[in-house]
């Protein structure tokens, strides 16, 4: 696995579904509301199930929150949010979003491994489809229990092993793609073009979570494969009946609690310095960290606090880019798999 080839990727990557965003523009409300609409037809109960977790607190953080779509939503029904994403470009259409419906919330850029907030400090931590692409999942599963507060709410999407994965492993062994292909990256390529990701069985899924209580692993169908070439028979056929959309389903959304008896009180939930988690005050252009024997500095890149080790001369890219990056890995995997 090139590590170095995934933070590339994630860091270039924009989920602006082919929308072109001018940041600095007026009337740009209309893009958001069909990317909206896009989240919602593709995953028809988030809006019934976000009123749920909303129950559980009112300090969120959202791991990986892309462009900001369900980050707005919680900001909305008056959750005070913090959202981060790898991606430079998604975090600022993240934070552009709230401002331009006037909502409220923190967005950074960070890195889901290496959470920059004190222990005990949120309510809920919520990230959809983004830990299954880090490296290091047990890790960052392992900074959302730390984050917590004791008796707080994970709500995580990762993929499930399903039917797409089982199609992708039958062609796998029987087009000898083994011969060419470690299995990782075939499975990445094949499962949604990206160059890590992960997809697990719910005893899999279970280890992940074991510092918690689970409250439920469900397990559903993405919404997009009804228009899949031919997982959209599947999909029809699973409405039908349900039993086989819990075996085979190719999302499991999991929620845990942090057990309380473990930790400290209450935090108040606030940008921390990543490496020694003291507070960070503002210098020059950029943030410093409060403690003397670390003074980790910090850039801000146009409104965004950069909490994590980028150069960012490497990363900034404009829309176009992000397509081409985009269109280049399809080609790749095109390359490769077929
Ligand atoms: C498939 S997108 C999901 C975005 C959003 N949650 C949604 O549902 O639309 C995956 C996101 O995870 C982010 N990501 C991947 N690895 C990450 C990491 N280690 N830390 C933070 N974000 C990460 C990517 O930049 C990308 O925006
Ligand atoms: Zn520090």
């Amino acid at each position: 696995m090139n590590l170095g080839y995934w933070e590339d990727f994630w860091k270039k990557n924009t989920e602006f579904g082919g929308f072109r965003f001018d940041l600095d523009g007026e009337s740009q409300k209309d893009i958001f509301k069909k990317l909206d609409k896009k989240r919602h037809t593709q995953e028809p109960d988030l809006t019934k199930y976000f009123e749920q977790l909303l129950l559980e607190g009112r300090d969120l953080l959202e791991i990986g929150c892309g462009i900001g779509t369900d980050l707005r939503e919680f900001a909305s029904r008056k959750a005070r949010v913090f959202g981060f994403d790898f991606s430079p470009y998604n975090s600022l259409i993240s934070d552009y979003g709230l401002r331009l419906y006037g909502l409220d919330g923190v967005v950074i850029l960070a890195d889901a491994e290496a959470l920059p907030f004190p222990d005990c400090c949120f309510d809920i931590v919520y990230s959809w489809g983004v830990m299954h692409h880090t490296p290091n999942t047990d890790k960052a599963i392992s900074e959302v229990y730390r984050v917590l507060r004791p008796g707080g709410t994970a709500a995580v999407m990762l993929y499930h092993k399903g039917i797409q994965y089982l199609l992708i492993m039958g062609r796998y062994i029987l087009k000898l793609c083994w011969l060419r292909m470690r299995r990782r990256e075939f499975i990445s390529y094949a499962y949604d073009k990206t160059p890590l990701s992960q997809i697990f069985s719910k005893g899999e899924i279970r280890q992940l979570f074991h510092d918690f209580d689970i409250t439920s692993i469900q397990i559903n169908l993405y919404g997009g494969l009804k228009d899949h070439r031919y997982l959209k028979v599947a999909y029809k056929l699973f409405q039908i009946f349900p039993l086989l959309k819990h075996i085979f389903g190719t999302q499991a959304f999991i929620t845990a609690k942090k057990r309380l008896e473990s930790g400290k009180l209450n935090q108040k939930p606030e940008v921390v310095c990543p490496l020694c988690r003291t507070s960070l005050t503002k210098r020059d252009e950029g943030l410093v960290c409060g403690n003397d024997k670390c003074a980790k500095k910090f850039d801000i890149y146009k409104t965004i606090p950069v909490l994590h080790d980028y150069n960012l001369d490497d990363v900034i890219v404009t829309g176009d880019d992000a397509m081409k990056e985009k269109t280049l890995t399809s080609n790749l995997y095109r390359k490769w798999v077929k």
